[in-house]
């Protein structure tokens, strides 16, 4: 291969994430995290993983129904877990979140946030554009898909890279976590990489969670010198959570297969749990009856060539076949050509 295969010189990303290796959960322990999103679905099984490994986690969550009955359920085992209502769309909002987390964690710290929170509402459409309303002035769309999966984790960057820098070990007291361990996992979706059809906000929300990322992660080498901290993407395909619920007979009476929130919480902790691992994104695809760890790196930087020969395997090879249904074309049909080219 020629020299394209080099890294530049700018460190922004690590090697492939090996996923034979075990995952050690121990040095979550006492971690301040939190979970946007955590009273529901993925966020609700990281809190609960990561609780179970000691962490101590914050909920923010707009649903305090479900966000209280996860805290019960978790505290009433010992564990340390609490809930702040938040609307994941205001900047003030999150602001008073991130506070409380602080404020609940043992050493005053920030160290990991996961941003799961997230909606599909799905207002837009492809009937938007082909629409033909001359007479009318066109009503706005609804831009709380954007407002929430895209706005929510640009503040939710934001904030966590203000509150990691105040709580690295110089400012913090003995004992903080380490600074390295402090990170970003955000949640984007398979919806950020292939093209999908009739969900055009959506879409664009996790295209740009994907982008936000890889301009985190470039961030590194400006940001470590004062606040040395990781980021790492998780890209699932369909999975059985309340987001999709509806549409989930129906996938599977066309014979496709769905993940669980499980493998979705075990690429999380994959790369929440091994400091090594920096600037990956991982896809999460759907389960299939076979032994081991599913989830791959799909190779979205410089080397993997943003992603393109990882997205054209995962659907050759199986598991992202999902995306198939969104983008209404055989996809398996047409890559099976691209993978083969020279
Ligand atoms: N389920 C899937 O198929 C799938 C696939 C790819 C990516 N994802 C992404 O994973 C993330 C989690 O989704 P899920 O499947 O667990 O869904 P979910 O509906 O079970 O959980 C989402 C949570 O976000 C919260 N939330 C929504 N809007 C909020 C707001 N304005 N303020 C505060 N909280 C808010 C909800 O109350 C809920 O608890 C989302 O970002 C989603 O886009 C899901």
């Amino acid at each position: 291969m020629a020299e394209t295969s080099k890294l530049p010189e700018t460190f922004y990303s690590t090697n492939k994430i090996d996923f034979s290796k075990p995952i050690d959960t121990s040095n979550l322990k006492e971690k301040s995290t939190i979970v946007t999103g955590g009273a529901s679905g993925i966020g609700a099984g990281v809190v609960t993983a990561f609780a179970e490994a000691g962490a101590y986690v914050t909920i923010l969550d707009r649903n305090e129904e479900l966000g209280n009955a996860l805290v019960e359920k978790l505290t009433a085992k010992g564990l340390h877990v609490q809930f702040t209502k938040v609307d994941i769309a205001s900047f003030s909002s999150q602001t008073t979140g991130f506070k409380s987390a602080i404020s609940f964690s043992p050493h005053k710290t920030l160290d990991i946030v996961v941003t799961s929170a997230g909606i599909s509402t799905s207002t837009t459409s492809t009937k938007w554009l082909a629409s033909n309303a001359d007479n009318d002035d066109p009503e706005p769309p609804s831009t709380a898909t954007l407002d929430v999966n895209l706005t929510g984790s640009f503040y939710s960057a934001h904030l966590a890279l203000h509150y990691f820098k105040k709580t690295t070990p110089e400012a913090a007291p003995e004992g903080d976590a380490t600074p390295q361990s402090k990170q970003i996992i955000f949640i984007s979706s398979l919806a950020g990489y292939l093209p999908a059809r009739d969900a055009l906000d959506y879409q664009a929300s996790k295209f740009g969670v994907r982008g936000l990322w890889k301009s985190v992660r470039h961030s590194h080498d400006i940001v470590s010198e004062h606040t040395p901290f990781r980021t790492n993407l998780i890209a699932p395909t369909f999975i059985n959570s309340p987001l999709i619920e509806r549409i989930v007979p129906g996938l599977k009476a066309k014979g496709q297969g769905v993940g669980e929130v499980d493998d979705v919480v075990g690429g999380i902790l994959r790369v929440a749990c091994d400091e090594a691992i920096y600037g990956r994104a991982v896809a999460i695809p759907v389960r299939r009856e076979v032994a081991g760890d599913r989830n791959f790196d799909l190779g979205d930087d410089w080397e993997g060539r943003d992603a393109g020969p990882g997205l054209v395997e995962g659907i050759v090879n199986g598991g992202l076949e999902g995306l198939q249904l969104l983008s209404h074309s055989s996809a398996e049909g047409r890559l099976k050509g691209v993978g083969t080219r020279g």
